[in-house]
């Protein structure tokens, strides 16, 4: 069983498809050790407790710069014994020092299709820009925000009518099918990473 942190900011409905697959699928693969957030009193930790699995807030304003923040994040993640970091809503940027201590081993969900819009507002900007087709992005992390090695996506249509609460729970309905099982793929060993793609190996 792959030991892995999950870091979370908000609701954690996507954690909680990663808690669903880890209780449902004998073959997922994946063990949750942790789930770190940098709020207290998010939603996340309420449905990580819920399901036994130990919890820490990291909170930003504890530390100087991003770099002691993301270093402190990775010893807690590391203390647990988690081998990978899955971003799951988690809206803070990693330092170059978490990529160094978890190279190709963090792994980001993102509400678009990138490298169409990056960053924190993705959904509205999808919409505002009036793009028929969006989507969901996982992908690893690297050293620039929203821009490592695409691991999956998938589209989901925008139909006339969308707001920006509509669209992103169409999304998210994606983003709940498409974590679980990219990690169930890395954590049975299927992902290759060459350059800039990521290669999907036979099972
Ligand atoms: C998701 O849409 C994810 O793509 C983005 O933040 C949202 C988190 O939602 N990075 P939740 O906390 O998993 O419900």
């Amino acid at each position: 069983m792959l030991p892995v942190a999950v870091l979370v900011s908000g609701s954690g409905s996507n954690l909680q498809a990663l808690l669903d697959a880890s209780r449902t699928d004998p073959d997922f693969g994946a063990r949750i050790v942790v789930v770190i957030s940098d709020r207290p009193g998010v939603g996340a930790l309420a449905r990580a407790a819920n399901a036994g699995v130990p919890t820490e807030v990291v909170p930003w304003s504890d530390f100087e710069d991003r770099q002691e923040f993301s270093i402190a994040l990775c010893d807690i993640a590391r203390k647990y014994g988690a081998e990978v970091l899955l971003l799951a809503g988690f809206m803070r940027i990693l330092s170059p020092a978490a990529v160094d201590r978890y190279p190709n081993r963090i792994i980001n969900i993102h509400p678009a299709l990138l490298p169409a819009f990056p960053g924190p507002h993705a959904v509205p900007a999808a919409l505002a820009h009036g793009v028929k087709v969006s989507g969901v992005t996982v992908h690893f992390v690297d050293d620039e925000v929203d821009h490592g090695p695409i691991i999956a996506q998938r589209a989901v249509a925008v139909e006339a009518g969308d707001t920006e609460e509509i669209l992103h729970a169409r999304i998210q309905d994606e983003e709940h099918r498409l974590f679980p099982l990219v990690v169930k793929a890395f954590a049975a060993g299927r992902l290759r990473v060459e350059g800039r793609r990521v290669i999907w190996e036979e099972s």
